[in-house]
């Protein structure tokens, strides 16, 4: 058994890991432009509803079997089915997990690529005096070459498989300890200034005051694919980040504190955002270039707006690689419990996602009419069905595992909460979000 694998040195250390994992991109660029897309409140309300209901109970089934299992995914949980007596096939799930975090890092490296040259944009004063037109025509000609989209997919990957290999350090939890609040502060700065335009009142309203009329299964799909996605739950990513969890800690006090963060970052990037796009008169739904447009044209017309925007380009992509290193965990986990080396791992994985990014890099150019299944091309295919699809299908099965199938006294001494905190939370899990996943996932599909 590879016993090459992290451990995370107090209490702290593994909220911070959590909320790394879960604070992204999902919550700066993918929240905004998937709200904006499916109707604004209505989704945001549905979504909040699914982190609660499913998010949460799930993600803690996910940490509980990593922590009872105490190694990879794949390993933890033919471990845990073997002890009661279930199919061993159950560790395949953890195959699924890395297949589904395969699909999503590959996209998620090209996009956090954009906030790299977007960073260096900004310090070169490229947005000073530009008008919202010119900003947009700009991302536009940026996303149309491949090459640049290139480089920075590879820099962003680098970076995040070089921290991988050396293991999860000490030195980026602390770094994560350090640079998190910052993006929080200036998210809230983002949202105060949000308050003096004249989108504010239209962006609250379109974000709080629901209209149910657009409501279909598929938006609601999206909404609970979102709250997966945007938790870090349904790939096994957080089960590999659970087998290092202190004994003493408490795993739900831990999931509703990732939880709580995880939504707010999501408001206030949608408050900062909706301002702007209401006050600048643009569409909502937008789509995936809807953060990297708006922010510029917001801090374009702030005093020192260069500098901060800098800052925030650089914030999101710590953001985002702390997310990237628990997207690229579980797959390299799954390598290293098939007795590879955790270097040769590393090589490996960074390797076929940097080719699998390659092709959400030419969606928007050479490949943006290459549309294999359901008239989607690449780049749409896997930035939407693995969070939609793959994601909710591996926490349904997750959940499923944990209230249905592990040891008893495993599961409850995992969970932390005593007997009755135990049968409170299986009662949840079984009778609500499991069905719920079920029948949003068969809704949205037909
Ligand atoms: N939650 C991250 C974000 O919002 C993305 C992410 C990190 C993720 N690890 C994951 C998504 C594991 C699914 C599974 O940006």
């Amino acid at each position: 058994m590879s016993e090459t694998l992290e451990r995370w040195g107090s209490k702290r250390a593994f909220i911070l890991a959590v909320t790394g994992a879960a604070v992204g991109l999902g919550n700066i660029w993918r929240f905004p432009y998937v709200a904006g897309e499916n109707g604004g409140a209505a989704f945001l309300l549905i979504y909040v509803a699914f982190v609660l209901l499913l998010g949460i109970p799930v993600m803690m089934a996910e940490i509980l079997i990593g922590r009872a299992g105490r190694r990879g995914p794949i390993q933890a949980l033919g471990a845990l089915a073997a002890q009661a007596g279930a199919s061993p096939n159950w560790r395949w799930l953890g195959l699924f997990g890395a297949l589904t975090v395969f699909c999503i890092l590959s996209f998620y490296s090209v996009v956090s690529g954009w906030s790299i040259e977007f960073l260096v944009a900004s310090i070169n004063g490229q947005f000073n005096g530009a008008s919202a037109a010119e900003i947009g025509a700009g991302f536009e000609t940026f996303l149309a070459n491949p090459g640049l989209l290139i480089f920075n997919h590879s820099l962003f990957l680098f970076m995040t498989m070089t921290v991988v290999a050396a293991g999860v350090s000490k030195g980026l939890e602390r770094l994560n300890n350090l640079l998190m609040p910052l993006l929080y502060a200036l998210l809230l700065l983002l949202a105060v200034y949000a308050a003096t335009t004249d989108g504010f009142s239209t962006a609250l309203a379109w974000l709080f005051l629901p209209s149910f009329d657009a409501l279909t299964p598929t938006v609601v799909l999206h909404a609970m694919g979102h709250a997966f996605f945007t938790l870090a739950v349904g790939a096994c990513a957080l089960m590999a980040y659970g087998a290092y969890m202190p004994e003493e800690q408490s795993l739900p006090k831990a999931a509703f504190a990732v939880a709580a963060l995880d939504i707010s970052v999501a408001l206030l990037a949608g408050i900062a955002i909706f301002s702007v796009v209401f006050a600048q008169g643009m569409d909502p739904a937008e789509g995936p270039g809807l953060m990297f447009v708006t922010l510029p044209i917001a801090f374009s017309e702030l005093p020192g707006g260069a500098i901060w925007l800098s800052v925030f380009f650089l914030l999101l992509l710590l953001a985002t690689w702390t997310s990237a290193i628990n997207l690229a965990e579980p797959m390299v986990a799954t390598l290293q419990g098939l007795g590879l080396r955790r270097s040769i791992s590393t090589a490996i994985v960074a390797f076929s996602v940097w080719l699998m990014g390659l092709l959400s890099a030419f969606s928007f150019s050479t490949l943006a009419e290459f549309r294999p299944l359901f008239g989607r091309n690449i780049f749409e295919l896997v930035s939407s069905i693995p969070p939609d699809v793959f994601l909710p299908l591996g926490g349904l099965l997750i959940a499923t595992f944990a209230a249905w199938v592990m040891p008893h006294n495993a599961a409850v001494s995992a969970l932390g909460m005593g007997e009755r905190g135990y049968r409170l939370w299986r009662n949840i899990v079984r009778w609500v979000s499991i069905p719920l996943t079920f029948i949003v996932l068969l809704g949205g599909l037909l």
